[in-house]
């Protein structure tokens, strides 16, 4: 089986069944000249986790993608650097990323040591969340995700919504339905297709 067949198979299996993988990321790692998409997220209660498998298989179904899936806590400064995209999902915490993302996006300082000479310049970036509520911070929580970003000098995409993709958790719309994962599949596919233009603008 080949590793983006083993990437479709896995999200779609876990959607399937409904399982979180809380502690199991999923690579499919990108080989050398595919555009190599990086997906990395917190959650807690897995509804950013679900999000995370549509946007993984959005940016798997474009052309020469190669996608690699983790959790936060589990990216290293190799997977920045090797990525041409990065796709940040968190739940809404009070209006804002999860403090598990801001840890992430603060070791870029002095533990991975990429915003010295901006080493994530001109990278793709992407967001999406999740919130128990229709409209208590869905949006300014991506706009902190894409503000860490673009201070990095990354470029911004969005796709799925008008920032990212989003869904509604709470009680009046729980777990993430149809349209909200095709939202999330929309991102993916967005981030990746722009990735891979750019790509290929670079090289010519
Ligand atoms: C500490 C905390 C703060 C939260 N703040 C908000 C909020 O400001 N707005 C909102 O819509 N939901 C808020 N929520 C709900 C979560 O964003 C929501 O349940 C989310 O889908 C959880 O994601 P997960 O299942 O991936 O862990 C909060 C939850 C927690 C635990």
């Amino acid at each position: 089986m080949n590793k983006r067949k083993f990437l479709k198979q896995a999200g779609a299996a876990s959607v399937a069944a409904g399982v979180v993988l809380a502690s199991r990321s999923i690579q499919a790692q990108a080989a050398a000249g595919e555009t190599k998409v990086l997906i990395a997220y917190h959650s807690v209660t897995g509804n950013t986790e679900k999000m995370a498998r549509g946007v993984a298989e959005g940016a798997t179904g474009v052309s020469g993608a190669g996608v690699v899936l983790k959790k936060v806590g589990e990216v290293t400064g190799d997977d920045l650097l090797a990525c041409d995209a990065l796709i940040v999902g968190s739940p809404v915490y009070f209006a804002n990323m999860a403090g598990e993302i801001k840890t992430f996006f603060d070791s870029w300082g002095f533990k991975f040591r990429l915003f010295t000479d901006f080493k994530m310049r001109n990278k793709i970036g992407g967001a999406f969340v999740t919130g128990a509520s229709v409209s208590n911070g869905k949006e300014t929580t991506m706009q902190s995700i894409h503000a860490a970003m673009l201070i990095n000098q990354m470029s911004i995409v969005s796709g799925g919504g008008a920032f990212g993709a989003s869904a509604t958790t709470g009680p009046d719309s729980p777990g993430i339905d149809e349209k909200e994962f095709e939202a999330a599949r929309a991102l993916g596919k967005h981030v990746a297709e722009f990735a891979a233009i750019t790509k290929r603008g670079s090289k010519s």
